[in-house]
């Protein structure tokens, strides 16, 4: 790009000594309807428990899971992401729990459904959180096993679907498990179902917090590997994340998603350069749980550090923003 103009005679400051020519000049904007919500939902009734790594992030309970997003569908955040916390009995090696109707993420669905018809719910589909392992698909001989994996998954998604979950996202990174679930939706009548793929996944220390919250902390473990290095990404690589929202695309994904957030921000920029097709980022608990020690801290401020890294996301291409900040930046943007 030629870049015209020399000092004195332009002045980049000059846009910048006012509010209100700062705010026409402004490239991006953050909006609330560019925020998702990932939720925790817990067994029993009437719970409510912050999750100690994510200060300010609750667990609820599925009777109270429709109180919980009230606020935000006011706020008018258009989605909300499950995620659930299955008690350790209700786990086995091969995560069966996941084709339970009854499980708590059917459940949930079918609630916010009925309460919310508008409210987007995006569906969380890998069987790390029903796993006991807390591998995101089946062990065979030691490894997480691709095909064995993947037909699990697309009956978990048409269950979702089937419970009013109108957006699969499934987060395993196997191969091939966008083409096999949208055949599966497709096979069953539910071609408006969505699928929102965790594309570009990397294997990242991250998403502690995360497995902390679901009870999925993978490590030395009989049956399989102490990683998930064999299915997600190795944060060396970028050209590599454009292969698999490549392929991912051409099995049906409606939009993708790069995972974490700030750590990949050159990911997420090539590939909405490169596909422009609706383009998500997860911001990640570790990420959220950053800010929120050093808010504790003292050492940052809360509403900057947070409004500061969503536009950093828009900025670099993201239509949206998977976000536990969600409800807090949604609060500061109506307020304007
Ligand atoms: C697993 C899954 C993970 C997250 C979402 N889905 C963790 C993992 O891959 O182990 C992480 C989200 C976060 O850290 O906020 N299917």
């Amino acid at each position: 790009m030629q870049l015209p103009g020399s000092f004195p005679l332009t002045r980049l400051r000059r846009n910048r000594m006012d509010g209100w020519s700062r705010a026409l000049s402004a490239e991006t904007r953050l909006a609330v309807q560019d925020l998702i919500w990932p939720i925790f939902l817990t067994a029993g009734e009437g719970q409510r428990d912050e999750v100690p790594s994510m200060p300010g992030v609750f667990r609820v309970s599925v009777d109270r899971v429709v109180a919980h997003v009230a606020e935000a569908v006011e706020l008018g955040i258009p989605a909300v992401a499950l995620f659930p916390y299955t008690p350790m009995e209700a786990r086995d090696e091969e995560g069966t729990g996941a084709l339970d109707p009854e499980n708590l993420l059917c459940r949930a669905a079918r609630a916010l459904k009925a309460a919310y018809p508008a409210l987007g719910l995006i569906g969380d589909v890998a069987l790390d959180t029903h796993t006991t392992h807390g591998h995101d698909g089946v062990i065979r001989a030691g490894e997480v096993d691709n095909e064995a994996t993947v037909s699990v998954l697309t009956r978990m998604a048409v269950l979702q679907a089937e419970a009013g979950v109108d957006c699969i996202a499934p987060s395993d990174m196997m191969d091939g498990r966008v083409g096999a679930i949208r055949r599966a939706l497709d096979a069953r009548g539910l071609v408006h179902t969505r699928i929102m793929s965790y594309a570009a996944k990397y294997a990242s220390g991250f998403y502690a917090p995360f497995r902390d919250a679901v009870g999925s902390t993978v490590g030395a473990n009989r049956l399989g590997p102490a990683d998930k290095k064999t299915y997600q990404m190795d944060p060396a690589n970028s050209d590599e994340a454009l292969r698999e929202v490549a392929l991912d695309i051409a099995e049906g994904a409606d939009m993708v998603m790069v995972k974490p957030g700030l750590p990949y921000l050159d990911v997420l920029h090539r590939v909405r350069r490169e596909f422009g097709l609706p383009t998500f980022v997860y911001q990640v608990s570790g990420e959220y749980s950053m800010v929120m020690a050093a808010v504790r801290n003292g050492w940052l401020d809360h509403d900057r550090a947070m409004m500061e890294a969503l536009m950093a996301f828009k900025r670099a291409g993201a239509n949206g923003i998977l976000t536990y900040f969600a409800v807090s930046a949604a609060r500061l943007l109506r307020a304007g």
